[in-house]
């Protein structure tokens, strides 16, 4: 088992009727009585959480900013940074899907940051948010896991870019997570959810053996419960024992549970992100468009995995080559099933050059070994992004 240092500050509130549960967690990190709270296109005010949220805060002053868009974008995110700033905000409540938190997590470092923030994206030396604001969330969209983890995703469209940022300071103080919100959820975005847990999973076991038995059954165990549930909760999502087994699989795919002790890749997420910024593909449809071919790629590396997550998760039988080789198209096929098209043309006809962009752009940040084994390099991405088509 590989070393491993983790800590997860997140206090969860998990199931129906924990609204009235904010009063008392938001005053624990403000003592002011004036919050931000921040959401996306409405969805929030068709599905009624909203107005039950507002209804448990009713001796608080609310501003409100509307508008983060999916996939959450710079500019918009600075302008409340800028409000926070006049209104003297501490405090802000994320209501919404992984574009809503993250655009949060962006906004609070933001709120406090004394020179461009973008710098603070681009990573460059010395620009660091080394403070920010507290939020809270709650959670609408069962997916990246964000509502249980420090990460973010901001993009910034007029530069066709898509960055990651986090750290320590940008753990929610608290996340309520009701499964109930599925149900308002359109199909396309539940097949997103599925398919993003499940990749969240796949990028912290298809690696290479670790002796952490444990955290390989755990994920194994993620990936099992969505290839039983991922049908049913499309089919019926208001169903709650389909729809909270859903969103407590995306909590826990990307909390930090899994990566304990075992190697990780991450190369599928970091194509993934090329291709958002490049076209706006949804993000998990990304995962799915880059993660078989990916793994036809690293064949050899994974091998060891790809065997056993065959055989356990899958039941198949065969040879080592055999099972490895038919459990690729098993996950691409369970991918297909959801209705998650699996190749880069059904998005966009658009995409002549496309393999050397983003071989280009990973040469560019210096991305040149990537993967569990730093095995894979700009050329393997040209392969996987061309072979993705
Ligand atoms: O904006 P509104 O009107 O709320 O509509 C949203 C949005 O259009 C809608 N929606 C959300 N909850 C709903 C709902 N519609 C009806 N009923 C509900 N209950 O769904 C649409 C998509 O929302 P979005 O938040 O964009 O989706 P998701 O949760 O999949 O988040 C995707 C973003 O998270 C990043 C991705 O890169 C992408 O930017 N990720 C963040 C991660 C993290 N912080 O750990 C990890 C992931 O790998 C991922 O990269
Ligand atoms: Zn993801």
């Amino acid at each position: 088992m590989l070393n491993f240092d983790v800590v997860n500050p997140t206090r969860i509130l998990f199931g129906k009727d924990q609204y009235q549960n904010l009063p008392s967690l938001i005053s624990s990190f403000t003592k002011k009585s004036k919050i931000m709270i921040a959401y996306g296109g409405g969805s929030i005010f068709k599905n009624g959480v909203f107005d039950k949220v507002a209804n448990a805060l009713p001796n608080y002053e609310i501003v409100q900013f509307s508008g983060i868009e999916a996939n959450p974008q710079f500019h918009t995110l600075m302008k409340a940074a800028e409000i926070c700033k006049k209104e003297e905000i501490d405090f802000i409540l994320a209501v919404g899907g992984g574009s809503v938190i993250d655009g949060v997590k962006f906004i609070c470092g933001a709120t406090k940051y004394k020179g461009d923030a973008w710098d603070v994206l681009l990573r460059k030396e010395n620009c660091v948010f080394s403070e920010a604001i507290s939020f809270g969330t709650v959670l609408t969209l069962p997916a990246t896991g964000s509502e249980a983890n420090s990460g973010a995703v901001i993009s910034r469209d007029d530069l066709k870019e898509k960055r990651t940022m986090g750290g320590p300071l940008f753990f929610p103080k608290f996340s309520i997570c009701d499964p109930t919100v599925v149900a308002s959820l359109p199909k396309r975005q539940i097949a997103n959810g599925i398919v993003d847990a499940y990749m969240h999973t796949l990028e912290q076991y298809l690696t290479y053996p670790t002796d952490n038995l444990l955290q390989e059954r755990e994920a194994e165990g993620i990936l099992s419960t969505l290839i039983e549930i991922g049908p049913k909760v499309l089919n019926d999502p208001s169903n709650y024992k389909w729809a909270s087994n859903l969103m407590w699989c995306a909590t826990h795919a990307l909390n930090g549970n899994l990566r304990c002790g075992v190697a990780t890749d991450w190369t599928t997420h970091m194509i993934g992100h090329e291709l958002t910024a490049l076209y706006g593909i949804d993000h998990a449809r990304t995962l799915a468009i880059i993660a078989p071919r990916l793994y036809q790629n690293q064949f050899e590396n994974k091998k060891e995995k790809l065997v056993q997550y065959g055989r356990r998760v899958w039941l198949l039988t065969g040879t080592e080559d055999e099972i490895a080789k038919e459990v690729i198209q098993k996950t691409e096929g369970f991918f297909n099933s959801l209705g998650i098209e699996t190749r880069i043309s059904a998005y966009t006809s658009d995409h002549k050059d496309l393999a050397s962009t983003v071989q280009n752009r990973f040469q560019e940040r210096g991305w040149l070994k990537m993967g569990e084994r730093q095995a894979i390099t700009p050329s393997d991405v040209f392969d996987i992004v061309a072979n993705s088509l």
